[in-house]
């Protein structure tokens, strides 16, 4: 499900709260970087006026994406943290802690850290997704180019739940090209990619919920997991092709379920009607 809205308006949704958050978060924050921030006034003091950082960015753009807002956003709608059973004589249970993943720029990682501790996310890994090209090709002969993308795992205090299948996981992560979906946003996300930390961090059944949602990739590798995911999107020709591609998969579903293969898709390829 997504929604053609601000994420600050979730209020106004029924939405459940997500054991993952992945959000790809716009990299060129504005002059609204401190909004909803106390560093906006002096000692966080709003009756002592506005501090040096008012109407400042943290980088040279000026989006106004408001990432206290964002943090805000995240820590209410992740789910609480339980305190796992302790049953006499039997092996420590696992957690099922929720968190939240950012994809981020190198340089806002220290930032969203310490943003996220003001808002009880207090424990952080970071991430390192390499890809097998590199999008830098100016003087690409005559310098280190850079070939990563970079995210951070958020949670409160207890380790999220994980679904490793008994084998290490390391930060550093290949990131697979997605030649499958079609372009809808520029800074789209690889499904695969978030097939895999979804798998990790959830299990069946489980809300996944990503705040920026662009094309609505995340929505889609969770339907594809059967996961439930939510979303939100504000600008409108993302929303309306991301809304056709999440209508499109649950389609899948249902005509596999209905005819054992994915009726409306093959149609949609070949531009013929199989059957009625
Ligand atoms: C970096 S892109 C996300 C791309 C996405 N991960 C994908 O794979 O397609 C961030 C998106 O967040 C949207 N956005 C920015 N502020 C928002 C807000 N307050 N509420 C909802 N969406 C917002 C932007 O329009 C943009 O499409």
């Amino acid at each position: 499900m997504i929604y053609r809205d601000h994420f600050q308006n979730y209020k106004s949704y029924a939405i459940p709260k997500a054991q993952l958050i992945i959000a790809d978060i716009p990299y060129n924050l504005g002059n609204n970087a401190y909004a909803s921030n106390p560093a906006w006034y002096k000692d966080g003091d709003n009756s002592n006026g506005e501090s040096a950082l008012a109407g400042k960015s943290f980088f040279d753009t000026d989006e106004d994406f408001r990432p206290a807002e964002f943090m805000h956003f995240c820590s209410t709608m992740l789910k609480a943290e339980k305190k796992p059973l302790k049953v006499e004589g039997e092996a420590r249970q696992k957690g099922d802690a929720p968190c939240m993943i950012i994809f981020c720029a190198f340089d806002q990682q220290m930032y969203l850290i310490e943003l996220a501790k003001r808002y009880g996310l207090n424990n952080y890994i970071n991430l390192v997704f390499r890809k097998n090209f590199s999008a830098q090709v100016l003087k690409a002969n005559m310098k280190v180019v850079g070939n990563c993308e970079y995210g951070l795992i958020l949670y409160r205090d207890r380790l999220p739940k994980f679904r490793n299948n008994g084998k290490m996981i390391f930060n550093c992560m290949d990131w697979p090209r997605d030649n499958d979906s079609e372009k809808i946003h520029p800074t789209q996300k690889p499904v695969e990619l978030l097939k895999t930390l979804i798998s990790i961090f959830t299990d069946e059944g489980d809300v996944v919920i990503d705040p920026c949602a662009g094309s609505g990739s995340t929505i889609v590798a969770a339907e594809r997991l059967n996961r439930k995911g939510y979303g939100f999107e504000i600008k409108k020709e993302f929303y309306t092709k991301a809304n056709q591609w999440i209508m499109e998969e649950k389609q899948v579903k249902i005509d596999i379920e209905k005819y054992g293969f994915d009726k409306s898709r093959m149609e949609k390829q070949s531009g013929m009607t199989l059957f009625s």
